[in-house]
């Protein structure tokens, strides 16, 4: 096993994060005070199935910071998906509280959620969820037709354009799903969820289709978002080697956050630090 000092690895790429968990808020470099995104405290989930029920969050307590890039993992059924949709609104919390860029979502009317979804939230999950009839660009212009986007027609292709060649789909443009490699299709829902800037990407094991080759393409444009876009990222992944993309990782067990492992931003993907701090806690 490998010393635990070769194992803090600094961030290599200038960034600023704080990891004082009693204090989630950061200094902006002018002094003022930056808000995390996306804040979660004492979170429980208690799902009822008749009469029994099932405790799928404990008590979570966690932060996420503009322009960083979080893996949550953790076995399968400790918790990470149903974290996922309380971060981005799709579900409310049983108690406590998720607030979304300082604002309490915990209860928002289903109407105020749906909005926060489609204006600052941008989802992936395992299945890609594209639509068949349309081309890769109609997929991924799709946030725009469907209306609620600020900017001209003209800034919209645009973007269309630039999340093209952010997840390296050039030349794809005209293509149906049904004409493109499953890696190429879950790109298409990568660039759908980016093209309209959103607050945060959730990403749900998004690699969980893919083959090994597919997924590092997709992690690579992950990864190219957050370091080109500045785009911040909360990926749910029982996969180490998605993991070791990220900044930081949350590990979860039985409904809470068991462990943070801090990788810090570097330029090098290799899972093999990951892989051995998870052996050091027993995962
Ligand atoms: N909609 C649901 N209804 C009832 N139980 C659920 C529901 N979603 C998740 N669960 C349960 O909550 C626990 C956590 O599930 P989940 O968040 O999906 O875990 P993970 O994504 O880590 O596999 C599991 O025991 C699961 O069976
Ligand atoms: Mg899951």
């Amino acid at each position: 096993m490998q010393p635990r000092a070769s194992l803090a690895l600094a961030p290599t790429l200038a960034r600023p994060r704080t990891t004082d968990p009693e204090n989630t808020s950061t200094a902006a470099p002018d002094g003022a005070t930056m808000l995390p995104i996306i804040e979660a405290h004492e979170v429980t989930k208690r799902y009822q199935l008749g009469r029994t029920s099932v405790e799928a969050l404990r008590g979570v307590t966690m932060a996420v910071e503009a322009g960083e890039f979080v893996a949550l993992m953790g076995p399968s059924g400790s918790g990470k998906s149903t974290l996922l949709q309380l971060l981005g609104g799709l579900d409310r919390p049983t108690s406590g509280r998720v607030v979304f860029e300082g604002r309490d979502i915990s209860r928002l009317s289903d109407s105020k959620a749906t909005r926060l979804r489609r204006e600052r939230t941008g989802f992936v999950f395992q299945a890609f969820n594209l639509i068949p009839l349309l081309s890769v660009e109609e997929n991924i212009a799709l946030p725009f037709a469907i209306g609620g986007q600020p900017g001209t027609r003209r800034d919209w292709n645009d973007r269309v354009r630039q999340v093209i060649e952010l997840v390296e789909l050039q030349g794809k443009e005209r293509h149906r799903p049904d004409q493109l490699s499953q890696g190429e299709q879950q790109r298409v829902a990568v660039a759908r969820a980016l093209v309209t800037r959103p607050s945060v990407l959730l990403a749900d094991e998004p690699t969980g289709n893919l083959d090994y080759t597919n997924s590092g393409e997709l992690l690579d444009a992950l990864w190219r978002s957050c370091q080109e876009e500045g785009q911040t990222i909360v990926l749910v992944t029982h996969d180490a080697r998605a993991a070791a993309y990220a900044d930081r990782v949350l590990v979860i067990g039985d409904g809470r956050i068991s462990d943070e492992i801090v990788l810090g931003r570097r330029a090098d993907h290799s899972a093999a630090p990951l892989i051995a701090r998870l052996a050091q806690i027993g995962l």
